[in-house]
């Protein structure tokens, strides 16, 4: 790892900044920003300071003790990747769900069955928070040698307040003894848990005076999350839960139409940062969608996995929305955990621009988690890069993320990921 303060890196054939295109609407690969013939990046106190060519940045003052990283090859360089919703903070396997889910049942049967989410609780529940601390560290270095510098992390495998808290700790441990960033989300309103005796709103009230408020209090996050669904909330609950997570200071963002329509409608109705999922959303939904200041994103990890469509992506750009995408990594629908690699099929089956997938994994993921100083590669920003051996940004995502990252930097430190 690096010690200095100044690094000056380059030459790079291609640096894809993002500064520029609009957070909402389609992109064409030609409005990417690229910059181009060998420039260097100047990374200062772990931010992006300037980029140029290598004799215009060697005279910056204050530059005395740079270390220079030359590089001897063509490298595209892209901002660090945002996955911007998993679920990486659990214990246990679902393999089973697997083969029921092949054999024919469905999500709803499968959970009824002593599988899908409520088995994750159970075996979460049962492992320390230090295991669990361990198990997203784990799952943490393989997203940052894969090239993610920054991840959204729920809970939701606790369902208790005790349990919750515990998770978040976990995550937030994580966090704090990991080079990435790990973003926290509290997933309690994940399900209804088999063991409250009560409604689902009298359940998601529980929260709002028991777990919120601790939450608070040993400021674990800022941010919440639920799964509107029939046999998890309804829309008329989850509004309720939504409007009193804001009234006590949370940013929320919405598990929406992943099998029924109506989560989106809620989550444009509360202004939540995100509808995440959206497989069943329709031309309504998209509609609503688009002209909200909502980002939607688009889960194809979870698609691949439960055998069903991908969310609407070209339909919900076209229409005027933003789309970030991201990996659901979970240990149900989700287990693959490949951003790169589910970001390009979806890219595929959507009929995406290279540069509308790229968007969806960087400075528009960054704005789906409320973060604006990273995501794009420009002055002031955070110095998190993902430096790919090839000779221009169309071969990565043609690779369908087998192309991996062969550098990558968190802050502007260089990160040892073989
Ligand atoms: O985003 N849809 C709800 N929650 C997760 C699945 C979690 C699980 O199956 O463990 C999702 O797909
Ligand atoms: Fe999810």
């Amino acid at each position: 790892m690096s010690t200095s303060n100044s690094i000056l890196i380059g030459p790079f054939s291609q640096i894809l900044t993002f500064d520029g295109p609009p957070l909402k609407g389609p992109i064409s690969d030609e409005n990417l920003p690229i910059l181009m013939n060998g420039q260097w990046i100047l990374i200062q106190n772990g931010h992006i300071s300037k980029i140029g060519s290598y004799n215009y940045l060697k005279k910056e003052p204050g530059i005395t003790d740079v270390e220079i990283i030359h590089l001897t090859r063509n490298y595209v360089c892209l901002p660090g990747l945002i996955d911007c919703h998993t679920h990486i903070c659990f214990d246990g396997s679902r393999e089973k769900d697997y083969a029921m889910r092949n054999a024919g049942k469905n999500y709803q049967e499968i959970a009824k069955s002593g599988g899908g989410i409520w088995d994750t609780v159970t075996q979460t529940r049962k492992a320390n928070q230090q295991s669990l601390e361990q198990g997203v560290i784990k799952r943490a270095n393989r997203h940052l040698a894969e090239g993610i510098t920054t991840l959204e992390v729920k809970s939701g495998y606790g369902l208790s307040t005790e349990e919750e808290l515990k998770m978040l700790r976990a995550i937030q441990n994580a966090n704090k003894n990991h080079p990435a960033d790990l973003i926290g989300t509290c997933l309690a309103a994940h399900i209804l848990p088999k063991d409250f005796d009560g409604s689902d709103s009298k359940y998601l009230d529980h929260l709002i005076d028991n777990l919120l408020p601790e939450i608070k209090k040993q400021n674990l996050t800022n941010r919440i999350d639920i799964f509107i669904e029939e046999g998890a909330f309804s829309k008329e609950a989850s509004k309720i839960y939504l409007r009193k997570a804001q009234a006590l200071g949370f940013s929320v963002t919405t598990h929406a139409d992943q099998f029924n329509i109506g989560g989106s409608e809620v989550a444009v109705e509360c202004g939540a940062i995100s509808a995440d999922h959206l497989e069943a959303s329709t031309e309504v939904e998209i509609n609503l969608l688009a002209k909200s200041n909502v980002i939607p994103v688009a889960l194809p990890g979870a698609s691949i996995g439960l055998g069903c469509s991908f969310a609407p992506a070209r339909k919900l750009l076209d229409a005027g929305a933003s789309l970030a995408i991201a990996s659901d990594w979970n240990p149900g629908s989700a287990p693959m955990g490949d951003l790169l690699m589910q970001a390009a099929v979806l890219g595929t089956h959507e009929k995406l621009s290279n540069a509308e997938v790229l968007s969806g994994i960087t400075y528009r993921a960054a704005a789906s988690l409320g973060l604006h100083d990273r995501g794009k590669i420009t002055t002031g920003y955070l110095a998190d890069l993902t430096i790919f051996a090839c000779d221009n940004f169309n071969e990565i995502l043609y690779h369908q993320g087998k192309l991996k990252p062969t550098m990558v930097l968190k802050k502007g430190i260089l990160i040892n990921i073989k």
